[in-house]
């Protein structure tokens, strides 16, 4: 399984920090956030990866990452986003990096604090469509920032709306996600939303609506660092106090906080 990292966007929800620098590069306690989405996919066994950024500020992550090897990446390839087009335009620029291969998909502003091995490991079980990942929050005001399925019983998701007035669960969609090849055949078809991007909410509902979107529901900590500056502080106090990615966490060795479905 190939990895690709979305890093592009205005993250004008952080501004004024996001006018000097990339929102990927803020630091989340002791290292810029970047380095936790590539720790993510490294842990889960992932090494070949795609860099997707833009803005005026795409050079640092050469500058920090290089060639990826001090991360224990095996090769890291970069593509420039001209535009803040949306994040299923974003992920449409690694096309021909994916070949044919089953991809993981993740959004560089998140964290989680367990690893996200059992999810890449469901996926490369999964013989056909998509796999979201869903993560319990019960603060309706928080999921309208987010995407929320439309779910009932640990039964198949029947829509995902993306950050709904009234969500239809007490679940986000988190920002990693699973596809086949197939979908940049599913992001070629897509017409751009109100605000003028191509949604990624769109793709997993076109999966959605053909019966072939499995998830994951995890527990412990997830968090969306670009979400606004109260939920950056959040996230940098829960990593400086228990770490991410399953370092310093003995049950993400075990596997036990994933349950596929
Ligand atoms: O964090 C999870 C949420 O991420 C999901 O629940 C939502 O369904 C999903 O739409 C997304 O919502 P956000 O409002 O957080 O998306 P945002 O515009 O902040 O973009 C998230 C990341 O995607 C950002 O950190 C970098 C990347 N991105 C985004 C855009 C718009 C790009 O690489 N290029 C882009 O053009």
């Amino acid at each position: 399984m190939k990895g690709v990292i979305l890093a592009g966007g205005t993250g004008t929800r952080l501004h004024p920090l996001t006018r000097i620098t990339n929102k990927h590069l803020l630091p989340i306690y002791d290292r810029p956030m970047i380095s936790y989405a590539i720790e993510a996919l490294v842990t889960a066994g992932v090494s070949d990866i795609m860099l997707v950024t833009g803005g005026t500020h795409a050079g640092e992550f050469l500058r920090l990452l290089g060639n990826g090897h001090d991360f224990g990446v095996d090769r890291l390839l970069y593509s420039y986003q001209e535009r803040p087009g949306g994040i299923a335009q974003a992920l449409g620029l690694a096309e021909r990096f994916a070949d044919s291969d089953k991809l993981v998909v993740m959004l560089a502003d998140n964290i989680f604090e367990l690893s996200v091995k059992p999810a890449v490991d469901s996926f490369l079980r999964q013989e056909e469509g998509a796999r979201v990942v869903l993560s319990r929050i019960e603060d309706p005001a928080h999921l309208s920032h987010l995407g929320v399925p439309d779910i009932a019983d640990e039964g198949p998701i029947r829509k995902i709306v993306e950050k709904p007035a009234v969500p239809p669960s007490q679940f986000a969609v988190t920002g990693i996600y699973f596809y086949g090849p197939d979908v940049f055949e599913v992001i070629s078809s897509l017409v751009p939303s109100s605000r003028d991007e191509l949604e990624i909410t769109d793709v997993n509902n076109h999966y959605v609506d053909r019966g072939l979107m499995s998830y994951d529901t995890l527990d412990g900590f997830w968090g969306d660092a670009g979400e606004s500056i109260n939920a950056y502080y959040e996230v940098n106090d829960f990593v400086r106090r228990h770490g991410a990615n399953g370092k310093r966490c003995e049950e993400a060795a075990a596997g036990a906080h994933i349950t596929g479905r």
